[in-house]
């Protein structure tokens, strides 16, 4: 036996310490940020054989190419670890955008873009260091940069529309505010969510980039998760295919934005701003959230710096073999986001006629605020089979649900149970 493992094998045990008082009641206790944190739950139990429209994924699964995909797994792949050879190549070539433009140091591969957004945070977020961000925005945000001993700034958006607040991320991203100079730094972070869940508030890819030319010293990250239902990312434009701006406007800090782009002619699309990260999912558009996989796009040395704090074989050999068929298979993604559009155009129309307070904007959900209080028509559509997510204390949205978009057909059994619900007390 090879006992060099084993160094003072000969040595008598250690004794313990003699003390007078009691053996440890508690285990010990983790870091002191750990011991303050609230960790981030979700109401995720219990949803099976219910019209899911609380989590924002994709209603009808994942297409029968990736389901077929995943019976034809030999079981002796699960005895070994996971390959990921070609799977950044197959998520630049899903890209379409001058393929071959982006490399593939510059995709980073995790167990969801949640585990993309924790190791961001474990690589870059220091105690003390600063995260910016949005108010309300995606929750999971807070508990990241807390268990980092980060302190967090978000900044509100705008009432009455939910408008993104350009100025003031710009002032809190370029300098100190009036009198407080001294010791001043920029954030470490800035975590954008464009389209922002839950508001919907979508930003021009110009705005981001503008932001990202303004605090060359913060990695600027943007959750582009629901981009596919609404458009706006910034990749088509770091790509030189042109942004697109739907409703026509010129986007604030367009001027700087495009000045930040004027230096991609070239080849490596982050050159010119190498402090910008892209988080892209599958969970949402392709159906596949519960096999986790996500990605993280932007200058070789962030990917490489987030990539080092995730484990060699985070991501699994199903998610793997999933994401090799949903990429290859763009159409039923489209095919799916357009049914979405269809039925969001026809909620819509309902909402309207029937004069109930919502707001829409980007993503695949909506906000409703019903005249009943919210807890009660959230537990009615339970009853009536349906989740959606209540807003409950949330700021500037609390007594408001959100609703995620599925097929025209759900939307029709959503409207008519939230009538009923809404009508009816008790
Ligand atoms: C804005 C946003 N980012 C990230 C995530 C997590 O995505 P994934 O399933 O890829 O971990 C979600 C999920 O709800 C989300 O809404």
């Amino acid at each position: 036996m090879d006992r060099s493992a084993a160094p003072q094998a000969a040595s008598p045990a250690p004794r313990a310490p003699e003390t007078d008082s009691a053996p440890p009641s508690a285990p010990p206790p983790a870091r002191p940020e750990v011991e303050s944190l609230q960790a981030y739950s979700a109401p995720l139990e219990g949803r099976r054989g219910l019209l899911r429209l609380d989590f924002n994924e994709n209603t009808v699964g994942p297409s029968p190419k990736v389901v077929e995909a995943i019976r034809a797994i030999p079981a002796d792949q699960y005895a070994i670890y996971p390959e990921y050879d070609g799977l950044r190549e197959a998520v630049l070539a899903s890209l379409a955008a001058t393929p071959g433009t982006i490399a593939i140091e510059q995709v980073g591969l995790f167990n969801g873009v949640d585990a993309a957004i924790h190791a961001v945070f474990q690589a870059y977020g220091a105690p003390g260091d600063r995260l910016l961000t949005t108010s309300p925005t995606f929750g999971y945000y807070t508990p990241c940069a807390r268990m980092q001993g980060m302190a967090i700034e978000a900044i509100p958006y705008r009432l009455p529309d939910f408008a993104f607040p350009f100025e003031e991320m710009l002032a809190a991203l370029s300098g100190p505010p009036a009198g407080a100079a001294e010791g001043w730094c920029p954030p470490r972070l800035l975590l954008l969510c464009n389209p922002n869940n839950p508001t919907g508030t979508r930003l021009a890819p110009e705005t981001v980039l503008a932001l990202a030319a303004a605090a060359p010293h913060t990695l600027v990250v943007v959750d582009e998760l629901y981009e596919a239902f609404t458009g706006d990312s910034v990749l088509p434009l770091l790509l030189g295919a042109g942004g697109q701006d739907p409703e026509g406007q010129e986007s604030e800090g367009q001027e700087s934005g495009d000045a930040a782009l004027a230096a991609t002619a070239g080849a490596d699309p982050f050159a010119a701003c190498p402090n910008l990260l892209v988080l892209r999912s599958l969970s949402k558009t392709a159906g596949i959230a519960g096999l986790r996989i996500g990605f993280a796009i932007g200058a070789a040395a962030v990917v490489d710096r987030v990539s080092r704090v995730t484990g060699p074989y985070d991501i699994n050999s199903f998610a793997v073999t999933a994401a090799f068929a949903a990429l290859a298979d763009q159409a039923y993604v489209d095919g799916y986001v357009a049914e979405v559009l269809a039925a969001r155009q026809w909620l819509v129309e309902r909402l309207v006629a029937a004069g109930v307070h919502h707001h829409v904007d980007g993503g695949n959900y909506l906000l409703i605020w019903p005249k009943r209080p919210v807890a009660e028509v959230d537990q009615a559509l339970r009853e009536a089979g349906i989740l959606v997510r209540s807003m409950a204390g949330k700021p500037l949205i609390d007594g408001s649900l959100r609703v995620s978009l599925g097929t025209r057909e759900q939307m029709g059994r959503f409207w008519a149970a939230f009538e009923i619900c809404d009508a009816n007390p008790g």
